[in-house]
């Protein structure tokens, strides 16, 4: 069977909303942005729809959950290309999220059986004490550009398995995934107004409507940690439930005691992922002394051969960056260091492949007041400061508001336990470089964010928790 090419698709219409190619500069689609008055009365048939929805057996909601978990993995490279197309990762990566973004689909639809409530040992004799989950309501998110798959469905799939409504806001820059993504799940029996995508061209009122539209009973938002404040302010005035997944500045420690060829393999993939466009790329690589002249120079030599293409090109191990502002900041971040007394072991500029596409780069050098230390970098970037003892590594590592991944190499099993126990970070990887995964539940600490998604917590987030007092049983 042959898929389908959304881009085909989308390509044909001519709303107000164009969607451009990084790689490339071309206006790929342009598709229907949403007015304020249609989102307000999508969000109101959603909410007329929500209780049907719950009445549902779980069973039956995961049935179609699973039947969407399907059409998407058969549809695996036909949205692998539409997400390579607009947010510019490497095909083989497009592929890898697609799956990734899958699995959540496919968790929750085990989950949505598994929202037990509890019997609680009664204060009295005359009492019992039961709990039950129920949920939220509707729903609403709003998702970012760097996952357009992955982070629709660690929001919809567990909204949906729990038996909520949910509208949701893509990221302007990469709303076809999303759109794809809600014609697959139409096409598995999820009911249109139960889950409606809105794409806009101005994300700023949609948000504020989510937050006072007193219909909506929870927003989940992944982004930026100065967009969860604004969201977070806003939703003070109905007390909305929130779940904010923001941004990070993930240290990356390598002890004297790791294995440094290992720990090469883990600074690649959690580095240069999405071309460091991920909150849990690392931010910050911190090397004790006596292995920092091997870590640096192993590093630079796997950095520099990393292939700098478009997502499409065979071997593309680096896309472009998103966009304009996106490129400025990381090309602004390296200049600064390097002012500063930083040196460029490998890359340190804009890469002629494009106008967005960013060299690979190792910097050492790096002195902790340096602007690329304490900032977001969001590109591929690899700073390198040197620290004497684990006491430092770890005051360095949580010197900073941010707590949502952190990654240290070590062979001493004592020292793993110490350090993993003492990073102020939500999610700790010990001699891995990677740690996303649907069976595990991902989320921050301190400006990093609240609540979890994936694992078997994710489903919480869409659940209200019921205590219900039964007396007069004697
Ligand atoms: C993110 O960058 O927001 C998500 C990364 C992941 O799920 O691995």
């Amino acid at each position: 069977m042959t898929e389908p090419s959304f881009l085909g698709e989308f390509s044909q219409g001519n709303g107000q909303l164009a969607v451009e190619n990084p790689a490339t500069g071309e206006v790929i689609a342009r598709i229907k942005s949403y007015d304020l008055d249609e989102i307000r009365a999508l969000i109101e048939t959603a909410d007329r729809a929500r209780h049907a929805w719950a009445a549902r057996t779980a069973k039956d909601r995961a049935n179609i959950l699973r039947g969407w978990f399907n059409l998407v993995m058969q549809n695996q490279s036909a949205l692998a290309e539409l997400v390579t197309a607009e947010c510019g990762k490497p095909l083989a990566e497009s592929m890898g999220e697609v799956a990734y973004g899958a699995a959540f689909i496919e968790w929750f639809a085990e989950e949505a059986k598994r929202t037990y409530g509890e019997t609680v040992p009664s204060f009295a004799p005359d009492k019992r004490i039961l709990t039950i989950k129920q949920p939220v309501g509707t729903c609403a998110a709003i998702t970012p550009w760097n996952f357009p798959i992955a982070m629709v469905t660690r929001k919809v799939a567990p909204a949906l398995a729990a038996g909520c409504s949910i509208i949701l806001k893509p990221a302007e820059l990469t709303p076809l995934s999303a759109l794809a993504l809600e014609q697959l799940a139409l096409e598995a029996g999820v009911p249109p107004e139960i889950f409606k995508v809105v794409p806009v061209t101005d994300p700023k009122p949609v948000g504020e409507l989510f937050c006072s539209d007193p219909l909506i009973r929870k927003l989940s938002f992944t982004g930026s940690t100065a967009v969860g404040k604004i969201l977070m302010r806003q939703s003070a005035q109905n007390v909305t439930k929130l779940s904010l997944e923001l941004g990070g500045n993930a240290p990356f420690i390598v002890f004297d005691d790791a294995d440094i060829d290992s720990a090469i393999e883990g600074a690649i993939a959690s580095k240069f992922r999405n071309a460091g466009q991920t909150c849990v790329c690392a931010n910050r690589f911190l090397v004790q002394q006596g292995v920092a002249a091997e870590f640096t120079a192993k590093l630079a030599d796997r950095v520099g051969a990393l292939k700098v293409a478009a997502g499409t090109e065979a071997g593309s191990q680096i896309g472009p960056l998103i966009n304009r502002p996106g490129h400025d900041k990381v090309a602004r971040l390296v200049s600064d260091a390097l002012e500063r007394g930083a040196k460029a072991a490998v890359g340190g500029a804009a890469s002629d492949k494009g106008t967005l596409f960013y060299q690979p780069t190792v910097l050492t050098g790096v002195q902790s007041d340096m602007e690329i230390v304490s900032t977001e970098v969001f590109g591929p970037v690899a700073p390198i400061m040197t620290f004497a003892d684990e006491s430092e590594a770890i005051a360095l590592a949580n010197d900073t508001p941010y707590g949502l991944a952190a990654y240290f190499y070590t062979r001493d099993i004592g020292r793993a336990w110490r350090v993993m126990e003492a990073l102020e970070y939500g999610m700790v990887a010990v001699n891995d470089g990677i740690l996303s995964s649907e069976v595990a539940p991902f989320g921050g600490i301190k400006q990093s964010g609240l609540g979890r998604e994936g694992s078997k917590h994710g489903i919480d987030e869409y659940l209200e928790l019921k205590y219900c007092l039964m007396s007069g049983l004697a």
